[in-house]
């Protein structure tokens, strides 16, 4: 288990004179979806160059009142984070690798040019907003309370300059399931037009940018009727890369896996380096690695694919039934869900939830 480190800053706490009512709260539960309904409070820490951080509190979730020339708005400063806190078995509630996120998100923020927040602020933050909001957790089959921390540059200011002012929020959003439809396999599109992270780019940082650029390739996936967009790397239009919002694992007939390795064009899964760390305990053998689109066409097609699935945290793992391109469709082993990626995955969700031991201490219990 995971032990929660003193934080150098303290919180002001603001309770919420009017939050949601107890009914409207009790019917988003009942059906959370994902990202579409918030609980009642937020974190806000600011930063002022010179000062560095201050004024965190947690407090009513409002909107925010932002001057026109605020840089995020122009030059897309901005950074977010995704992790979720988990209802435990034994009642308990706990967040599932909250330190791993903390680092992330500073090591998005060094990229970008922003400020680094100390990763034992970042966790106290999850913390507090999750104890303010203890009301929200979903009751539903693998609910969970999402938590989105992010920061972006607040300043007024249209130079072209990292900005000297930021705001650091955390909100929080009940979740169900990701995927609307509930389907076993995902079926992806892999786009040959766009690409979503170069050489020396953003693709390794969690920045809103880079998500801008996947909607119009997510888009075509969806309007050719898949469900997910994938990405080839920029340079030589052949490696598989990931999904516009999850990592991708591949599984051969030998036991085997593939995952593509972390590049500098990949966002570092949590989720990818968790499955990494308990298919290594099962005594599988896992290659970060190259895999080609015409090697996955071909492995598929002689059975020497077995499983496909894509894994993050918003989804957990989702297997990859069919994959297409302009050169037409192939499907992955049976085209359902396979026996490894059920069974990886029965693993990781019984850790987070508290269900089955935690040997990497990954599990971080909040009382
Ligand atoms: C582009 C991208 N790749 C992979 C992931 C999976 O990362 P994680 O497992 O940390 O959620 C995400 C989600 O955060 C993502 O946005």
């Amino acid at each position: 288990m995971a032990t929660l480190a003193e934080p150098t800053l303290q919180f002001t706490r603001e309770a919420h004179d009017t939050p949601q009512s107890a009914e409207a709260r009790t019917a988003i539960l009942a059906n959370p979806g994902f990202g579409t309904a918030y609980s009642d409070h937020m974190v806000s820490i600011d930063w002022t160059e010179g000062r560095g951080w201050h004024d965190a509190t947690v407090g009513p979730r409002r909107p925010l009142l932002l001057d026109p020339a605020c840089a995020v708005l122009h030059y897309a400063q901005e950074i977010f984070e995704g992790l979720k806190a988990y209802r435990q078995q034994d009642g308990g509630i706990a967040l599932f690798r909250p330190y791993a996120n903390a680092k992330r998100f500073n090591d998005s923020a060094r990229r970008l040019a922003m400020p680094e927040l100390p990763e034992e602020v970042f966790v106290e933050s999850v913390r507090q907003l999750v104890a303010a909001d203890q009301n929200w957790f979903p009751e539903v089959e693998g609910g969970s309370l999402y938590l989105r921390p992010f920061m972006f540059a607040s300043e007024a200011f249209l130079g072209v300059r990292p900005a000297r002012q930021y705001k650091y929020l955390v909100i929080a959003s009940p979740a169900g399931n990701y995927f609307k439809s509930g389907a076993p396999a995902v079926s992806i599109w892999v786009s040959r037009d766009y690409t979503r992270a170069a050489p020396g780019g953003t693709g390794a940082a969690k920045c809103g940018g880079n998500y801008a650029a996947s909607l119009v390739p997510q888009a075509e996936a969806i309007a050719r009727g898949h469900d997910q967009v994938a990405f080839l790397d920029a340079a030589e239009h052949k490696w598989v890369e990931e999904l516009g919002g999850m990592n991708l694992y591949f599984v051969f007939d030998d036991g085997s896996l593939v995952t593509p390795a972390l590049t500098g064009t990949i966002l570092p899964g949590i989720t990818r380096d968790s499955l990494l760390n308990l298919a290594r305990d099962e005594g599988l053998t896992v290659r970060e690695d190259r895999y080609s689109l015409d090697q996955w066409r071909a492995d598929s097609a002689s059975g020497r694919l077995v499983e496909c699935f894509a894994c993050g945290t918003a989804a957990v793992v989702t297997p990859v039934g069919k994959v297409a391109d302009y050169e037409g469709e192939f499907t992955v082993g049976s085209g359902g869900p396979g026996q490894l990626t059920q069974k990886l995955k029965n693993r990781l969700v019984a850790i987070q939830r508290g269900e089955a031991p935690d040997p990497h201490g990954w599990v971080l219990k909040l009382d």
